[in-house]
C-alpha cells in the first residue's frame, strides 16, 4: 500500500501515474485507449512524457492496429516508417524482427531514433506483439539526467559545441554491417542512407526549459569541426557519464505492453539476448 502511495505523482480522472526510476520512466494506468477520452487525459499523458522521458502502459493486447495508430496521433504526426518493414496496409507501423535464426536485432546498442535528420523525431512508440520467454528487454537512460549532473564549467564549454550525427555510423558498425544485412536485406539502400545532419551538443526540451546533452553513440559521428579522432576522447567521456546505471531504467516486456520514449532526453538499447527464440515489435515514430 505504502510503496503505490508513495511513488503515485499524478492522478487525472482515473488516470494513474507512477515513477518507474529514479531519473526516469513512469508506469500510466486507468485508462482505456479504446474510448474516447478527454484531452486532459493526454496532456497529462504528454507533461508525464516531458517530466520522466519513458512511459509504459501495460495490458494494452486489446488495442486493435487502429487503436495504435489512433493513439499514436494523439502525440503527434506519424511519419511513415523508412527503414524497417511495415504491416500490411499500415506505412506508419514499423516492425522490428528478430527471427529464431537470426543472430541480429535492431537497436541493440545505445542510441536515439533518427538523430541524423535535420528534424529528428519527438516521439517513438513501440508495443510488444511476441516475446521470447526470457531476455529482449529495452534499457532506457536520461540524457537529461547526464547533462543536470555535469560541472557547470563542462557544461558551459558543451552549450557552445555541435555535433555530427550520420546514419552511416550505426550502419557501418562492426556488428551492424555484415550480417545484419544478410539477415534484413536493405529496403531503402541508397535512399537514406547517407543522411546526416549538425546538432548543438546541448538542446533545451521546450516543454520545461531544461538542458539536455544531445549526442549519441549510434548516429554521432564527430563534433562539429573537429576532427574524429580529436573528437573521440571528449564524446566517450559523456557516453560513459550518461551511463551511469542510475540514470538508467530496465523494460521488462509483456505481451500488450505498448512504451512511448521522448528521443530528445533519453536513449535506448535493445538488449540482444534471446538467441533462437523470436521477438516481434510494433513502432510508430512520432514528429
Ligand atoms: C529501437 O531501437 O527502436 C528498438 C527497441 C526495441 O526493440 O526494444
Amino acid at each position: 500500500m505504502h510503496a503505490i502511495a508513495d511513488n503515485l505523482i499524478k492522478l487525472v480522472d482515473t488516470l494513474k501515474i507512477t515513477r518507474l526510476g529514479g531519473f526516469i520512466g513512469a508506469e500510466v494506468r486507468g485508462v482505456d485507449f479504446t474510448v474516447e477520452q478527454p484531452e486532459s487525459v493526454y496532456a497529462s499523458i504528454l507533461a508525464a512524457l516531458a517530466e520522466h522521458g519513458m512511459l509504459v502502459f501495460r495490458n494494452q493486447r486489446h488495442l486493435g492496429i487502429g487503436d495504435f495508430v489512433a493513439l499514436g496521433e494523439r502525440f503527434g504526426e506519424l511519419e511513415d516508417n523508412e527503414t524497417l518493414d511495415h504491416v500490411e496496409g499500415f506505412p506508419q507501423v514499423g516492425t522490428l524482427i528478430k527471427e529464431k535464426g537470426h543472430q541480429t536485432s535492431i537497436g541493440d546498442m545505445w542510441h536515439v531514433d533518427h538523430t541524423y535528420l535535420a528534424e529528428p523525431m519527438r516521439f517513438t512508440m513501440l508495443r510488444a506483439i511476441e516475446l521470447p520467454a526470457f531476455g529482449g528487454d529495452t534499457i532506457f537512460l536520461s540524457a537529461k539526467a547526464g547533462f543536470a549532473s555535469l560541472p557547470d564549467g563542462v557544461k558551459e564549454t558543451l552549450r557552445g559545441l555541435k555535433a555530427l550525427h550520420s546514419r552511416t555510423h550505426l550502419i557501418k558498425d562492426g556488428k551492424y554491417a555484415a550480417q545484419f544485412f544478410k539477415e534484413r536485406p536493405p529496403r531503402d539502400q541508397g535512399k537514406s542512407n547517407n543522411q546526416m545532419a549538425i546538432h548543438p551538443v546541448v538542446t533545451t526540451l521546450p516543454e520545461t526549459g531544461e538542458e539536455i546533452l544531445f549526442v549519441n553513440p549510434g548516429y554521432v559521428v564527430k563534433l562539429d569541426g573537429w576532427t574524429a579522432q580529436a573528437s573521440q576522447g571528449l564524446l566517450q567521456t559523456l557516453y560513459d557519464h550518461c551511463l551511469t546505471p542510475e540514470y538508467q531504467f530496465r523494460l521488462r516486456w509483456e505481451p500488450g505492453t505498448i512504451a512511448i520514449w521522448d528521443n530528445r532526453q533519453t536513449w535506448h538499447f535493445a538488449v540482444n539476448d534471446y538467441a533462437g527464440q523470436r521477438r516481434e515489435m510494433q513502432r510508430l515514430v512520432i514528429a
